[in-house]
């Protein structure tokens, strides 16, 4: 069994994409589909058993696959990973910005330091892997950028934090877009609403049991698909999309912008889209 991409398998060929956060969840979905579209995938992440595990399967898939242990909130590990990256590749064509991190709590229980951790990891992390991208690579060779930021578009009251900081990535994007436009560097984002990946797992059973309320709520009765995150990115990094920057791209089936202006009877008619041949640890019944 191969990952079920809808692009054509020489997509990325000779070229190589680093993805953060590659060792689980979304990002480990992206890495095996830019290896399966014959990129060289550089994975980054704090968690070297996690990078190992995800190596492993995209080499027995047949894909080239690298891991690099990086904390993308250290700016010279994140220079270091570049320098590792163009050691291995002696390219970056592509960069997915995809590791990020945040925790539950009333805003007015955040503290200082906890404010600063979450901007840190999803606001000034991505900075600094745009900025290294452009200067170790992309100012002189164009390239593409993606940022996942999340569903933020009406206030995250019990993530204030990485609402914050995701808003902030979504005008970064923007502004590196005008910024480096000459460069020919393309610059996107794309906004998941609620995927069922492993990711949710981690939540406790009480916000486990609000999601399959939630999952009611939604416009397509259903949470979204690693996979289905993954073909945005892949198509904003193609030259399919090669006069789109500083677009951020909603992969979240209307979520964000539903208000109940007319009922939506309970259906099942939004199939998904599971390419992923390698999917583990989502959650059964979501
Ligand atoms: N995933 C979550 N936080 C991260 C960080 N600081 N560096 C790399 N990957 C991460």
């Amino acid at each position: 069994m191969k990952y079920q991409s809808i692009f054509r398998p020489d997509l990325f060929g000779g070229q190589s994409v680093i993805v953060t956060g590659g060792g689980s969840g979304i990002g480990r979905c992206i890495a095996h589909e830019f290896a399966a579209l014959g990129a060289t995938v550089i994975l980054a992440s704090r968690d070297p058993l996690k990078l190992t595990s995800v190596q492993n399967e995209i080499t027995e898939d047949g894909g080239r696959a690298y891991s690099v242990v990086c904390n993308i909130r250290d700016e010279s590990d994140v220079q270091r990973l570049f320098e590792e990256t163009l050691r291995l590749t002696q390219r970056i064509d592509h960069v997915v910005n995809n590791a990020g991190g945040q925790f539950m709590s009333r805003p007015e229980s955040i503290s200082l330091k906890g404010w600063d951790a979450v901007l840190e990891t999803n606001l000034t992390g991505t900075f600094l892997m745009c900025r290294a991208a452009y200067k170790n690579w992309m100012k002189d060779h164009g390239g593409t950028i993606v940022n996942i930021v999340a569903d933020f578009w009406n206030g995250m009251p019990l993530m204030a934090h990485t609402g914050a900081a995701r808003a902030g990535v979504v005008n970064l994007t923007q502004s590196l877009a005008l910024a480096w436009v000459e460069q020919g560097v393309r610059v996107n984002s794309v906004a998941p609403g609620i995927i069922r990946s492993s990711g949710l797992t981690k939540y406790p059973p009480m916000v486990q049991q609000a999601l399959k309320e939630m999952v009611k709520e939604l416009p397509t009765k259903r949470l979204g698909t690693e996979s289905e995150v993954s073909a945005a990115v892949v198509f904003l990094s193609s030259p399919a999309a090669s006069y789109i920057t500083g677009e951020t791209m909603r992969v979240d089936g209307a979520s964000s912008f539903y208000r109940q202006m007319m009922p939506i009877g309970d259906h099942k008619n939004f199939p998904r889209f599971e390419g992923f041949h390698r999917q583990a640890n989502v959650p059964e019944d979501l």
